[in-house]
């Protein structure tokens, strides 16, 4: 989103102008900078044979998936429905890769039946397979590193508490029941958390990942998940890519020709590809003072944009609607019934009830972590592409709300129709 003559574009399109299109609370993405992110991404491991799965996770909606596939991306999926969207998409089974965690057996049954690449978490499922198909269905192994790293807590999943992945310790149990069985093992993966604060961690797991790689000698990749920081503030660190590609380059070059072979080096990037992209914006309810704040209430809340309430996330905000004004202090909250803070004393330009905000890097975990809660709506979501607005989701309405609801008889109440 760019401030051009005092009016905020994205793509040369006013943003204004797509709130009045398409309404308000509204997810808007900047298809351009999603284009972008893959390219640098693609650029700084330009030496080494790069392939990027996008985890489906951070933004679902079919058209960025389609735009990922367009953009020669494959797909990281966490869900067996993930992956019917990113089927959906255009995305061969074989450009799928599934990582489960703890999920049913039922559902991985499926995911092997349909083809996509299973990316093991447990050895009890290692097991599973091994009794079940012998060694008709190659995996990949993610690995728990015993590595902390990430933005906060809740998004380490490396940990030796954490509930992900393969303890690495037990590499002679996972050796065992491979062999067993006759497991083909194609992959090793380990995702050791979102937002790193040291690029360098990422040379700490391809040590874990290089070493184990010696039990294993078909393998086809070494996946090294995600974890790269993206810039919430302006001042934030950020994963410098080319300084990544450089090091991790290199150590992979060496890594393949110890092994004897080229394999393909993924990174599984969420927040990288599409949180800058996204925009959410809403309108401001009231500007409401008390003794001690001015509170900014906006038509959005927990329900649309939780990582500052779930993570303490800072989202930068913006005035779109007014973005010269004198700047005053305000506290921006939810219209939820619940404690739903998105900035406590934030300078923004004098904001009047009917503004806009536009909440920032709002692409990740943004819609696709939203709900109905207080049984309000989910944002409509428009994709900006090639210079044009397109509506890549609507809007909510009441039966969507209560689809699925059953009403049952013995309760026997008068219900009123709507
Ligand atoms: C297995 C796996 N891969 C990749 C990602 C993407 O992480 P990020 O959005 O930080 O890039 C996640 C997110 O938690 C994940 O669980």
């Amino acid at each position: 989103m760019q401030l051009t003559n005092q009016t905020y574009q994205i793509q040369g399109v006013n943003v204004l102008a797509i709130a009045d299109e398409f309404g308000l609370p509204l997810y808007v993405y900047d298809a351009d900078k999603i284009i972008e992110k893959i390219g640098s991404l693609r650029s700084s491991f330009s030496g080494v044979n790069l392939k990027i799965k996008y985890a489906a996770k951070a933004l679902t909606n079919v058209s960025i998936l389609k735009l990922m596939r367009q953009q020669g991306v494959d797909i990281e999926v966490v869900s067996v429905n993930e992956a019917r969207i990113a089927r959906m998409a255009g995305f061969e089974p074989a450009q799928i890769m599934y990582t489960p965690s703890g999920n049913a057996w039922s559902e991985i049954q499926e995911a092997l039946e349909m083809g996509f690449q299973l990316n093991a978490d447990s050895l009890p499922l290692l097991e599973q397979i091994g009794q079940t198909y012998g060694n008709r269905y190659p995996v990949a192994l993610r690995i728990n590193p015993n590595i902390a790293e990430g933005g906060n807590f809740k998004i380490q999943t490396g940990h030796g508490d954490s509930k992900f992945g393969i303890p690495y310790s037990y590499r002679e149990q996972i050796k065992a029941v491979t062999e067993q069985y006759g497991i083909p093992v194609v992959g090793l993966h380990i995702h050791t958390g979102s937002d790193f604060k040291d690029g360098n961690t990422f040379l700490k797991i391809a040590d874990v990942l290089f070493d184990l790689a010696t039990d294993y000698p078909d393998l086809q990749f070494i996946d090294f998940g995600s974890g790269f920081k993206v810039r919430y503030r302006e001042d934030d660190y950020a994963t410098d890519l080319a300084e990544l590609g450089t090091k991790v380059s290199a150590a992979f070059r060496s890594f393949c020709d110890r092994y004897g072979r080229e394999l393909e080096l993924c990174f599984e990037p969420g927040k990288l590809l599409v949180s800058e992209s996204g925009h959410l914006l809403a309108g401001v309810n009231v500007v409401k003072e008390t003794p001690t704040r001015t509170f900014v209430q906006v038509d959005s809340g927990l329900n649309h944009l939780i990582r500052p309430m779930m993570y303490d996330a800072y989202h930068d905000i913006k005035n779109v609607s007014n973005p010269s004004g004198d700047e005053k202090t305000y506290t921006v909250v939810g219209y939820i019934c619940e404690t739903d803070t998105f900035a406590t004393d934030r300078a923004l330009p004098d904001v009047q009830a009917g503004d806009v905000l536009s909440f920032e890097n709002a692409g990740a975990y943004g819609f696709s972590m939203a709900s109905n809660y207080n049984a309000r709506f989910r944002p409509a979501e428009v994709l900006v592409y090639e210079g044009k607005p397109y509506l890549i989701r609507q809007r909510e309405t009441f039966e969507d709300l209560v689809r699925g609801q059953v009403d049952v008889a013995v309760l026997n109440s008068e219900v009123i129709d709507v």
